[in-house]
């Protein structure tokens, strides 16, 4: 498949990530029942499996040993841990608002570091 086909569908799916966890984190913050809904719990799923399946595709159609898509991918594994802490885990509003900031924080972190192809990410 064709490369910037691919990577449109990555960004794609990274705009969703973000559009979805948002509003999840908010229905967290006020324990809305629309939390519940299946759609609600699997969408989110798919999106973010799709991010993963085509941004490691990506990796390997340029070559992943590059070291900025490591730290992508455990950047990306904080972004899911703390990411469940503001949706799921964190036990008062509170803590699931400062799980949701800083799980943002993160992902502005991994969009600097898909941009400027370092680390150091918008700092480089
Ligand atoms: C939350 C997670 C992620 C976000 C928000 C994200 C975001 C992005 C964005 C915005 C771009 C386009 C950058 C540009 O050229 O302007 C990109 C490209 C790319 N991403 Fe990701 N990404 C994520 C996870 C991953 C993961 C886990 C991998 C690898 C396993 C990966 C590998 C790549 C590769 C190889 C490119 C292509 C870079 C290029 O052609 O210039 N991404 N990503």
């Amino acid at each position: 498949m064709n490369y910037l086909l691919i990577k449109n569908i990555h960004m794609t799916a990274a705009g969703l990530s973000i559009v979805f966890f948002v509003i999840r984190a908010y229905w967290s913050i006020t324990s809305s029942a629309l939390l519940q809904k299946r759609l609600v719990k699997t969408l989110p799923h798919v999106i973010d499996t799709v991010l993963l399946l085509a941004g490691v595709t990506l990796a390997a159609m340029i070559g992943p040993e590059q070291p900025w898509i490591l730290a992508k991918i455990v950047a990306l594994l904080f972004y899911i841990g703390v990411g469940t802490i503001a949706i799921k885990h964190g036990k008062t509003p509170a803590s699931r608002a400062i799980a949701a900031l800083i799980a943002i924080a993160i992902f502005i972190y991994i969009v600097g570091v898909a941009i400027h192809h370092n680390p150091m990410s918008w700092l480089a």
